[in-house]
């Protein structure tokens, strides 16, 4: 991680090679407390460079030193702020120090609550991040390294155990985007299932890694996930990640010595790994194809969400399954108008081969059922659709259980990683109806997004179970397409408030 965040109540000596940061807002009111001295600095900063405190606008003052500065930062109404509002305040005293200084202190008082701390935090964590390891002109290396935030003695605590938590939930999402960014002729399924490894091997007493190949698939029967592999000349892997947060606790009183796997209804996270889609025989339009190499975004943020465990260490027993393969157009591929059948015996009629991430998802989904999960969340970028529903703001939520949804719901506007609940209806399964097996792949076009995730609700047997479409929130589109780490935040939030429910 190229920048820590620290918490300090009161400084100890006069802040030395440090800029200091004062929020003001748009009636010139400074947020958090200040010593005489700077007060008096800022107002004449305010003065002499006329600032109103518009959201994110900036002014600085450069100090004799080099390193010493002060940089006010616009945070609008004070009432109004938010976590859009906080991540705009971030990268503006991101983009102002990052190559100024080493270290600033950011003076919060007690102006913000718990929710709008971590916020702003994990903001300005996720400001370092780049990726320009395919670039030969680097950009300059920043030099800001350090960040105080300045809380009240009263806050201190609370906000403490919240900036570990969002320490580890930078370095997982940071892994999410590394990945998603990867070029696909780079990260391919294998490609996914070494950086698993790797990653258990970080961590030994923390995490078991099990692949299973296109072998093993066939002797399970998974065969709605193999027709998604077979144009490509990459073979699939479903990568099964095995967190084990009560680990240590479990040796000491323990029932269950020698068992080699010892999860008990663990936690499933799945994700869709589409190294690339193409949309196979139902081959996709050439315009912006390149950015389906983020079809894998759902299996980065499992791996990134298993980093961020590690991490964080919470006590929990989380198993990460990444559904990984490659949808391409061949002689072997899968043609529209095939029928497969399921590990779970249904038989599916693919009349799309681009709807193929539930294809993956169905036999990944009936695979991870074996682990007894307390609850099985999946996350995909899986419906062109539910962009049109949702947009880039918030990821579809679909959930077969009343306190998954809530919990979820809450865990996502905490984090500021938003998601919407969607409907599950029964009537939507009309439009997934065969004349010639189970079911189709395709729905039509109404509700795309929800009959998808009809298609997937087929195959979790009365399992507490949550669905997050994540077509429009894993990458940011366009013209500088990158990945965002979400639902990372979401999910950490949601897995740190189970770990408190099970101290209880
Ligand atoms: N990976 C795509 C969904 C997608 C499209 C995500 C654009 C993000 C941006 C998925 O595999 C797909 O192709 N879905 C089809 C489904 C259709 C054939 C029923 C789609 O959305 O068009
Ligand atoms: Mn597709
Ligand atoms: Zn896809």
């Amino acid at each position: 991680m190229s920048l820590t965040l620290t918490l300090a109540t009161v400084l100890k000596k006069p802040v030395k090679n440090s800029y200091h940061v004062v929020l003001v807002d748009d009636n010139s009111q400074t947020m958090g407390q200040l010593t005489s001295e700077l007060q008096t600095a800022v107002s004449r900063l305010i003065e002499a460079s006329r600032f109103k405190g518009k959201l994110a606008d900036t002014a600085i003052s450069y100090g004799t030193d080099n390193n010493t500065g002060l940089l006010l930062v616009g945070v609008g109404s004070q009432d109004k702020l938010n976590g859009g509002s906080l991540q705009k305040i971030a990268k503006a005293i991101y983009a102002s120090l990052s190559s100024l200084t080493k270290s600033a202190v950011i003076s919060l008082g007690d102006s913000m609550d718990e929710v709008s701390f971590g916020q702003l935090a994990l903001a300005l964590l996720n400001q370092s991040y780049t990726f320009d390891i395919y670039k030969s002109q680097k950009a300059d290396k920043p030099t800001l390294k350090d960040v105080t935030l300045l809380v009240s003695a009263d806050n201190q605590p609370a906000f403490d155990t919240l900036l570990q938590l969002q320490h580890a939930t930078a370095q997982g999402q940071s892994l999410t985007k590394d990945l998603a960014n990867q070029p696909p002729n780079v990260c391919f399924p294998a490609y996914l299932a070494e950086q698993a490894q790797s990653l258990a091997n970080q961590y030994p007493e923390l995490l078991t890694v099990k692949v299973l190949g296109e072998k093993d698939m066939q002797q399970l029967g998974m065969n709605c996930f193999l027709a998604v592999a077979r144009g490509s000349a990459h073979e699939a892997k479903l990568v099964l990640l095995e967190y084990n947060g009560k680990a240590a606790k479990k040796d000491k009183n323990s029932k269950t010595k020698g068992k080699k796997s010892s999860l008990e209804q663990p936690i499933v996270l799945v994700g869709k790994g589409i190294t690339f889609d193409s949309g196979g025989i139902s081959l996709k339009p050439g315009l912006g194809m390149g950015e389906m190499k983020y079809d894998m975004g759902g299996a980065a943020a499992v791996m990134g969400m298993i980093k961020a465990l590690c991490e964080a260490r919470l006590p929990l027993q989380v198993v990460g399954a990444l559904a990984c393969a490659e949808n391409m157009p061949s002689g072997t591929a899968t043609r529209p108008g095939d029928i497969v059948t399921a590990m779970n015996g249904k038989t599916v009629e693919i009349l799309n081969t681009d709807a193929e991430g539930r294809l993956v998802l169905c036999d990944t989904l009936v695979y991870v059922q074996r682990y007894q999960p307390k609850v099985i969340i999946d996350m995909a970028t899986l419906t062109g659709a539910c962009i049109v529903a949702l947009g880039y703001v918030r990821s579809g939520l679909y959930s077969n259980n009343e306190d998954v949804i809530f919990e979820l719901e809450q865990a996502s506007e905490s984090a500021y990683d938003r998601v919407w609940h969607m409907p599950l209806d029964d009537d939507y399964q009309e439009q997934l109806k065969s004349n010639m097996a189970d079911m189709q792949n395709i729905g039509g076009m109404p509700a795309g997004s929800v009959t998808a995730a009809c298609f997937l609700s087929k195959f979790v047997e009365d399992i507490p179970w949550a669905h997050l479409d994540i077509a429009g929130t894993a990458w940011q589109s366009g013209k500088e397409p990158t990945a965002t780490g979400r639902p990372v935040p979401l999910l950490m939030h949601y897995l740190y408030r189970q770990a408190a429910q099970d101290a209880v």
